[in-house]
């Protein structure tokens, strides 16, 4: 006899919401499934004959035989001809604790290393930019069309090539022209086999924190630092040790016994100066002495307003000791998830391998797009116009900073970026200001959660992906809100 609560059970499952995309025969075949394995239809059970249970749900009785198909093939009942179909003796309840799935669902037993991942918050890169949102670029800009061409003429040229697995390391030509590019403009000393292209440089930086060092091992860092630096060397859970930065960059005369060192050294992340070379120069020797690795991170290095930047570490130490890392979100466009590392030559097998287990390769459409894109000279020519771009927009912002929020903020213009530090009168709340200009559709990246401990209040304003008229509208409605806070 099928019961009425089973019969209603089914009923329920059948409208669910949830189900709509479902076949109905499968709906019934689920809601049967799931009524055997909670022990409500035990084995032995027999089950309604197909046209008596399709009168009491409604549907055809096509539909139920179908259902019953189904349950027939999938090994959960048994049809015996003339006797009807019966629950299979292979199945059995499957005995669920209360309480125990109600934990499993609220807090995951996690491992140590899954623990700490979640303790950091992970990242949360902006999605659709609003003023002031730090670090990044202008995409309204970006040549969409050449790329697009670009891109159809890769997948004429290499179909098969596009569309299949391509190397853990990388593309060949765009490592080629990634190491010719670091070589003239960065100072590098760099060759195609040293690149491995990667998906970004978060991920260069979570290679480096679990394979340069084990847990427990020290790690120098800038403070204040990179959230994403930080994070990712936290969850492979590193000694961190804070080394503070002044105007002419991390205070080299600070360092001390560790196995690796991170810096950003064209632009320090997130106060703007510029490392000096005589403090490149004592990191490179520290690192010798150590036996230690130096993490350079370049990400904006391409955006400077006056003069050249300086060479990059790694050319000064000639790749022996620095671990090279560099990314197109800023370059180009942050949805691209093209970066990579320029290593000494031990290090690129057991990088190249690493990756291989994380994700395999990076995608080889928009790397064979990208190769073309440097060869052509269009990464030369879109960096150039861009950077005349952003520097008015430093300038305005610059300029707007002193006329409009002069009395709430003190900027401090950098040479280069697509950021500019702040530091926020005494007695304003940065958490407080945050908030509030959230609410009026401005993103703010506060400076004191980037130091290891009593950071300076602040906020790092992001001056590249708007125009400054943009600009002029956010500052007043900024401007009014620091008043009324
Ligand atoms: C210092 C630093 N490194 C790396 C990155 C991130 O680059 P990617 O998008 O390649 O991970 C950023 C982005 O804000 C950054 O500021």
């Amino acid at each position: 006899l099928f019961r009425h609560a089973l019969l209603e059970s089914v009923k329920a499952a059948l409208s669910a919401p949830l189900s709509a995309p479902v076949p109905l025969y499968a709906r019934i075949q689920r809601a049967l499934r799931q009524l055997m394995l909670d022990g409500a239809l035990p084995a032995a059970a027999s089950l309604p004959a197909a046209r008596r249970l399709a009168q009491s749900l409604g549907v055809s009785r096509d539909t139920v035989e179908a259902a019953y198909a189904a349950l027939h093939a999938e090994g959960f009942i048994e049809r015996r001809i003339g006797s009807g179909s019966f629950v299979s003796a292979q199945v059995k309840r499957l005995k669920t604790d209360k309480r125990r799935a109600q934990a499993a669902t609220d807090a995951p037993r996690l491992s140590q290393r899954g623990q700490k991942l979640l303790a950091s918050g992970g990242l949360q890169d902006v999605l659709l930019p609003r003023p002031f949102a730090a670090g990044v670029p202008e995409t309204r800009l970006f040549p969409l069309p050449l790329w697009q061409r670009l891109q159809r003429q890769v997948l004429k040229e290499y179909p098969s090539r596009a569309l299949q697995h391509s190397p853990p390391q990388g593309v060949e030509e765009l490592r080629r022209a990634i190491a010719a590019y670091l070589n003239a403009e960065r100072g590098a000393q760099a060759t195609p086999e040293q690149i491995l292209i990667l998906t970004s440089s978060q991920q260069a930086l979570n290679l480096c924190a679990t394979l340069l060092l084990d847990a427990g091992e020290r790690l120098l860092l800038e403070d204040p630092v990179y959230a994403g630096a930080r994070k990712a060397f936290a969850a492979a859970a590193l000694e961190l040790v804070p080394i503070a930065v002044d105007e002419g960059g991390l205070q080299t005369a600070k360092l001390s016994a560790a196995r690796a060192l991170y810096l950003t050294p064209s632009h320090q992340y997130p106060s703007g100066a510029t490392l000096t070379l005589e403090r490149r120069l004592a990191a490179i020797d520290w690192a010798r002495r150590e036996q230690a690795w130096i993490i350079e991170d370049d990400y904006d290095s391409e955006f400077h307003y006056q003069g050249k930047p300086t060479p990059c570490v790694q050319g000064l130490d000639g790749g022996r000791r620095t671990v090279y890392i560099g990314t197109f979100s800023k370059s180009l466009f942050p949805g691209l998830r093209i970066g990579y590392l320029l290593l000494p030559p031990s290090l690129v097998a057991p990088m190249t391998a690493a990756r291989s287990l994380q994700d395999g390769h990076s995608a080889a459409l928009p790397q064979l797009t990208l190769a073309r894109f440097i060869e052509g000279g269009h990464f030369a020519a879109h960096v150039r116009s861009m950077r005349g771009v952003y520097a008015t927009r430093r300038d305005h912002l610059a300029q707007l900073l002193q006329s409009r929020l002069g009395d709430f903020l003190h900027a401090s213009v950098p040479a280069g970026g697509l950021q500019m530090p702040c530091t926020l009168r005494e007695g304003l709340d940065e958490q407080a200001v945050i908030s509030a200009a959230k609410r009026i559709g401005i993103d703010l990246q506060g400076l004191s959660s980037l130091y290891a401990e009593d950071g300076r209040s602040g906020f790092l304003l992001g001056f590249a992906a708007h125009a400054p008229q943009e600009m002029d509208a956010a500052a007043a409605r900024l401007a009014a809100l620091l008043r009324r806070v």
